[in-house]
């Protein structure tokens, strides 16, 4: 398994140093404003915050109005603590539609930054997907297009490229997780000018330090992060313990918070996209992408003591 240790300080304080100061944190009176932690996407310097929202099950709730109005009121808490990028799928089932309805609620916030994926084997139907996606948003265009699960790549990579440059969405990426097919996502971010890549990464699953990120500075291509918190089986397991007396080192007050500045911490990482039901994970999300993040040292401790739990 490599190890964080593979980061050179420099690289890492380099990295950090890219991080833009954005919107700031609301505080209580007579405390320091904090500013938020953001990223530059490499092929356009459009400055991201670190932290966005998924929408895998969390937001697949159906019809039920309740759950809806729930889903809209974690995108409400999403975007008050400065969020930004709203990741989804037509494989989420009703999950893009619930987006949209958020959405509407919400007013249309401009800070949304709309990432969906094309899923579909045959190559031809994809625009005609990636449209019917747009009208569950109801968005004008989406700003990301990724292929998801890298499925029909070959056939829909030139379609999005070609969509791209007609101005219909903004930037193009490709999706894996879970460690599945690396070496052909690799094969790709070599060869195609694509925008982002989405892979996993948390404290316990690290295999793309090795390759795919340093891959994704070298090639200037943004980094989105699925399954912090492996479907939440993470962070069950680790809120069993105490939280470590070097998490406010860090200014965390919470294990989620501890996992989600391990991944941004990262120089090649430009987003992570933790998923949730609940305001108050959403908010403790959000807070992620403020204040400290842990150095090199600090990078190692995390993976030890977790490691060990
Ligand atoms: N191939 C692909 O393209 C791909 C694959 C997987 C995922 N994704 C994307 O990545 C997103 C994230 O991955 P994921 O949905 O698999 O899982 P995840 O974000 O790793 O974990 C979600 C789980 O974490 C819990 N959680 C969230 N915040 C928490 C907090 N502060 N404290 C305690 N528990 C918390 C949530 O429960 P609560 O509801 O109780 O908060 C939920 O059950 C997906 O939604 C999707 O958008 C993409």
């Amino acid at each position: 398994m490599p190890s964080s240790s593979n980061i050179g300080r420099r690289t890492l304080m380099r990295g950090l140093g890219a991080a833009g100061a954005g919107l700031v944190l609301p505080v209580a009176a007579g405390a320091q404003p904090v500013a938020m932690i953001t990223r530059a996407v490499p092929s356009s310097g459009e400055a991201l915050p670190v932290v966005g929202l998924g929408s895998w099950i969390t937001f697949n709730v159906g019809n039920d109005r309740a759950a809806r109005d729930g889903c809209a009121d974690v995108m409400r808490a999403f975007f008050s603590g400065g969020g930004r990028l709203i990741d989804s799928s037509p494989m989420y089932a009703s999950s893009q539609d619930v987006i949209g309805y958020g959405l509407a609620k919400l007013g249309k916030p401009a800070a949304l930054f709309a990432a969906d994926k094309v899923w579909i084997s045959r190559g031809a139907r994809g625009r005609d997907q990636i449209e019917q996606s747009r009208r569950h948003w109801d968005v004008a265009r989406f700003d990301l297009m990724q292929v998801h699960n890298l499925l029909a790549w070959e056939e829909h990579l030139p379609m999005l490229f070609s969509m791209k440059a007609a101005g219909q969405l903004r930037y193009v990426g490709i999706t894996t997780s879970e460690g599945r097919r690396h070496d052909e996502i690799e094969q790709i971010m070599r060869r195609h000018p694509i925008d982002f890549v989405q892979v996993t990464y948390n404290v316990v699953d690290r295999e793309i330090e090795s390759r795919i990120l340093p891959l994704a500075r070298d090639r200037g291509i943004g980094v989105i992060v699925n399954r912090p918190f492996r479907e939440g089986a993470l962070i069950k397991k680790v809120m069993r313990h105490p939280l470590p007396a070097w998490a406010q080192e860090i200014d965390c007050t919470s294990w989620a918070q501890v996992i989600l500045k391990f991944i941004a911490s990262h120089p090649a990482v430009t987003c992570v996209i933790p998923a949730t039901t609940s305001v108050a994970h959403v908010r403790e999300n959000m807070q992620a992408a403020y204040s400290r993040l842990p150095d090199e040292a600090l990078r190692r401790r995390m993976i030890a003591h977790i490691e060990a739990l």
